[in-house]
């Protein structure tokens, strides 16, 4: 039988994380503090099951949409909060769903950049040892990681609850020990987005350069060799002198790039002025967002196809 799931947060993610949840059977009460954003759900959702090609209704009739928190969480397994990026927001929704919530919820967040320890920090210790951080990626529905954050208060037996949740749903979870800002994926992705930003400011290359090296590369050897299965398989001894040449004259800056300050103060702030670190026409951003979505649901298109041969 489903586990009963509330989901607090309708916006881009928490519509995607409740859609995730319902489609392996499990039952979603939804809220949103905006009426708009909530009622918006259902249609969200319809439109990427009809992208996947599975019919809407049944996970449909698995999410209900709630007018308030408590009514959300009342008779919950889990507490998923998708809501916005914001301390004391989230520490309020953690302290009212813990007062409401039934006494071993499970209690998860989707922060991407707030210290999940700090989010629980003023809770009772009853509720902040079920605390968990679940980091989902965009779109939830699409991509398989899901970060298991621990925190310096988590109760293991929460941890590993979490873990075997996402892993239950089709997921692909990853356990982090330390609650560090970026987790895993962040730090990784950011680490190379700076050494990018950097060659494009030394002039270096361009970024529609950078671009096209990533994806005709390692981007390709990436969803199926990880980079530390890549180290074993060069032999360390060469990578550790590739290292000793390379890393003196490697981006260390612990700043933003001032690449990026430039380019905002001009206002070249990305798609949004059609121009960023590269140029574009809405002809482009309009491909490019096809394109990402469409590569994205293939690949969960095999991922389903693998799981069922
Ligand atoms: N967008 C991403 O790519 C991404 C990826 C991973 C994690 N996250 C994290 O997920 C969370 C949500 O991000 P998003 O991109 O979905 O933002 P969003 O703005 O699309 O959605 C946030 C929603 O929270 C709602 N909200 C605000 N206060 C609330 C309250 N008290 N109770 C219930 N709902 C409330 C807002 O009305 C809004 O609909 C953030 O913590 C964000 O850092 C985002």
């Amino acid at each position: 039988m489903g586990l009963q799931v509330a989901v607090i947060g309708a916006g881009l993610m928490g519509h995607g994380i409740a859609q995730s949840f319902a489609m392996a059977g499990h039952n979603v009460k939804l809220f949103d503090a905006s009426e708009e954003t909530l009622k918006a759900a259902p249609e969200r959702m319809a439109a990427s099951l009809a992208e996947l090609g599975q019919e809407a209704a049944p996970v449909l009739s698995r999410v209900e949409l709630c007018a308030s928190l408590k009514d959300a969480v009342r008779n919950s397994d889990v507490v998923m909060e998708a809501a916005s990026e914001n301390l004391a927001l989230k520490r309020a929704i953690f302290a009212e769903a813990s007062e409401t919530a039934p006494p071993d919820a499970l209690l998860g967040s989707n922060t991407s950049s707030i210290p999940i320890t700090e989010i629980g920090r003023e809770l009772p210790e009853s509720a902040r040892r079920r605390l968990v951080g679940i980091h989902w990626w965009f779109p939830p529905v699409l991509i398989p990681l899901v970060e298991i954050v621990s925190t310096e208060f988590l109760d293991p037996e929460y941890f590993e609850r979490a873990f075997k949740l996402i892993e239950s749903i089709g997921k692909e979870p990853v356990r982090v020990m330390k609650d560090v800002p970026g987790f895993i994926g962040n730090r990784l992705l950011h680490s190379l987005v700076r050494e990018a930003l950097s060659m494009v400011d030394a002039g270096i290359c361009d970024g529609e350069t950078i671009d096209k090296v990533v994806k005709s590369s390692f981007g390709r050897r990436f969803s199926v060799l990880g980079p530390m299965e890549g180290v074993d398989l060069v032999d360390l001894s060469l990578v550790r002198d590739v290292h000793s040449y390379l890393f003196p004259s490697l981006e260390k800056s612990g700043e933003p790039s001032p690449l990026l300050d430039r380019l905002i103060a001009d206002g070249k702030v990305g798609v949004r002025s059609l121009e960023g670190v590269r140029k574009w026409t809405p002809g482009q951003v309009t491909e490019t967002r096809k394109r990402v979505s469409d590569g994205l649901i293939e690949f969960a298109r095999r991922d389903r196809a693998q799981r069922e041969k």
